[in-house]
């Protein structure tokens, strides 16, 4: 079965990250500070008992490593989602069939919803690696949707009500897509990359096996997967050029991450 996150990657893009339609003003970018949420120390948790080092020795050189800092300011979304009912029920092997179901339905429909957006995006742009990556996506969550329609027999789409947390999750993709330069399609889609292989190797501590979901774990938190660096990448190489504006990002980036959390809260255990 096909989660939202789990796309491939089988693109090569030939060009850098140019984006010769949209207008925007180049700016140096600002130098990213981190936020200390562990005080006394240089380390930040990633919950659940594993620390990573901040990227910089003394928290005062001027980093432009933007991805790593939108990953790091938004910890508390990664502690939520692995405390999630969703993800402790898969984990445990616990949840109920039903709430697998339903949050599976509106997967399907936040794929069918999300590839629309990147379209929107993309179709800003009239060519360059951006809309490369932007066009690759639309195809993954395109293909990502329809599996998970022929997998659960559903026919037409519209037939599936998704929840308010879904649809906010859906909603910050939409807006960014609609309000913002094209890249920030990009940054908004990363935590929903990122997070499901990270939450793959905070589970792996229970020798791969979680009853009934232990195939759909498995495969969906696949703490090996890193489809989400080419997004990294691209993001980091806008930042460099000035073209995105940190606090903007982190906006798109954070909604989404909490997205991602209140949607694996929204169902029952
Ligand atoms: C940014 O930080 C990540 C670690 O989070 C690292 O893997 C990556 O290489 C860094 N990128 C650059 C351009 O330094
Ligand atoms: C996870 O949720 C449980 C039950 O709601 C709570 O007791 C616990 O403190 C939470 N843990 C984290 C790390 O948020
Ligand atoms: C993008 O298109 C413009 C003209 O439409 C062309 O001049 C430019 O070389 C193209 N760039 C790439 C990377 O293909
Ligand atoms: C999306 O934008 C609309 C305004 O057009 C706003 O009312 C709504 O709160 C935004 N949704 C999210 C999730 O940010």
């Amino acid at each position: 079965m096909n989660g939202m996150c789990i796309v491939l990657f089988i693109l090569a893009f030939a060009s850098i990250g140019t984006c010769q339609s949209v207008q925007s003003t180049a700016r140096t970018p600002e130098c990213l500070h981190f936020s200390s949420k562990t005080s006394g120390n240089n380390h930040i948790s990633q919950g659940f008992g594993k620390r990573i080092p901040k990227p910089t020795g003394t928290g005062h050189e001027c980093s432009h490593n933007l991805s790593h800092w939108l990953w790091h300011e938004t910890e508390n979304f990664r502690t939520w989602a692995m405390n999630s009912t969703f993800v402790t029920g898969v984990r445990d092997g616990t949840l109920h069939p039903t709430s697998f179901g339903i949050f599976m339905l509106q997967d399907a429909i936040f794929c069918l919803e999300m590839s629309k957006s990147f379209q929107v995006a993309a179709n800003q742009l009239s060519n360059g690696s951006l809309k490369s990556l932007l066009e690759h996506e639309v195809k993954s969550y395109k293909r990502c949707g329809d599996e998970l329609l022929t997998e659960w027999h559903i026919r037409n789409a519209p037939a599936i009500v998704v929840g308010a947390e879904c649809q906010e999750y859906i909603d910050n993709h939409v807006n960014a897509t609609r309000d913002e330069h094209p890249i920030y399609g990009i940054v908004a889609a990363i935590p929903c990359l990122r997070l499901w292989p990270w939450i793959g190797q905070q589970i792996n501590l229970q020798n791969h096996q979680y009853g009934v979901y232990t195939d759909w774990v498995n495969y969906n938190f696949d703490p090996t997967y890193d489809g989400y660096k080419k997004l990294e990448v691209m993001t980091n190489e806008f930042y460099a050029k000035g073209l995105i504006d940190k606090d903007k990002a982190l906006h798109y980036y954070a909604k989404s991450i909490e997205g991602e959390a209140a949607f694996f809260d929204s169902v029952k255990p």
